[in-house]
């Protein structure tokens, strides 16, 4: 890997930190070690960086794309993106390109999602964990659709003034609302934030639900069960139990949560899919169904001549009210 300072020699001190920042984020796809930093006090969520420079990466490395969105690169920064670009080949590194394309899968299935819920008359889009997604800035259902973007008060806040910084407005269609899942009362948080209870909506958590305590995802799984009407749907990513993962998987894992652990963003929270489903089903939802790698590289992978494909353990839920 380039040593960090020989690029850094012509940016700000602040920029600096920014991007050694970021780099200890990429280090989640590609086995660098990095500082302890966690989310708060007006700090981005580190992770959420990481997982916006892979869909940008996406943009200029694949094709054709999986996840198109045009604000990918715009969203995390010139000045990453100018980073990302002379750094492009540690995207093609294997691990990295797998990490790519499951981070790309989990975002265009959310979004294919809607787009059918949408056709059958869903009005309401709820992205919980919401990070550096672009979705709310191309909606293009425009005012029909009414977004609320969920984050944790302090990267919300920090997204605001990336927003702001890059000359993106906050749509009308939109509404942040600040909420610490292991805090705050979501469906309180949402009411004020002017969620209407009575019609359908659609849910997306997408890259949350390790980094959680299992009261916490378990209190917000409750929410959409109990709170949101019949027909409201949620889509949410999660990883497998230690005792489920072959051998080698269990090992490059522990070896990944080490490092997420170091950026101050540890994972804590596993589920086994079958108990999971039955847990989805005693809350109130009709209907849970999960998949993984095998059925995801079949539907958005197949016929690719650059053999991009999803490779590991975690799985995508879809729970319907
Ligand atoms: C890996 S990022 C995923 C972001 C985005 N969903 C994506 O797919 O790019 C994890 C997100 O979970 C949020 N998060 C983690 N712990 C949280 C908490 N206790 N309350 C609210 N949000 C939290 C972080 O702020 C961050 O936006």
């Amino acid at each position: 890997m380039t040593p960090p300072s020989k690029e850094l020699a012509d940016v700000s001190a602040s920029e600096r930190r920014d991007f050694l920042r970021g780099l200890s984020a990429f280090a989640l796809g590609c086995g660098l070690a990095a500082p302890s930093r966690a989310i708060g006090e007006g700090k981005p969520s580190r992770t959420a960086i990481a997982t916006a420079l892979h869909r940008a990466a996406h943009q200029l490395l694949d094709r054709p794309v999986v996840f198109d969105d045009p604000y990918a690169l715009r969203i995390v920064g010139a000045e990453r993106v100018r980073r990302l670009a002379l750094n492009l080949e540690r995207y093609q590194a294997p691990r990295a390109r797998a990490m790519r394309a499951f981070l790309v899968t989990r975002a265009r299935y959310a979004e294919d999602q809607l787009a059918r819920v949408y056709q059958h008359g869903t009005r309401q889009y709820i992205i919980l964990g919401a990070g550096l997604d672009t979705f709310a800035y191309r909606n293009p259902y425009g005012s029909a659709l009414r977004v609320f973007e969920v984050d944790h008060p302090s990267a919300q806040a920090w997204k605001r003034a990336r927003l702001r910084e890059q000359g993106i407005d906050l749509p009308r269609s939109l509404t942040l609302v600040p909420v610490d899942f292991e805090k705050h009362a979501l469906a309180a948080r949402l009411r004020q934030a002017g969620f209407r209870h009575t019609a359908p909506c659609f849910v997306s958590w997408l890259g949350v639900t390790m980094y959680l305590t299992r009261d916490a995802v378990m209190q917000t799984l409750r929410f959409v069960a109990r709170s949101c009407v019949r027909g409201s749907e949620i889509v949410f990513d999660f990883s497998l139990p230690d005792d489920a993962l072959a051998e080698t998987e269990r090992v490059s894992r522990a070896q990944r949560a080490a490092r997420v652990a170091e950026l101050g963003e540890p994972w804590i929270s596993h589920f086994d899919p079958a108990a999971l489903a039955g847990e989805l089903k005693a809350l109130g939802f009709s209907e849970a169904e999960h998949f993984g790698a095998n059925e995801a590289n079949q539907r958005y992978f197949s016929n690719r001549a650059d053999h991009l494909r999803w490779r590991g353990s975690a799985r995508i839920m879809t729970a319907r009210v």
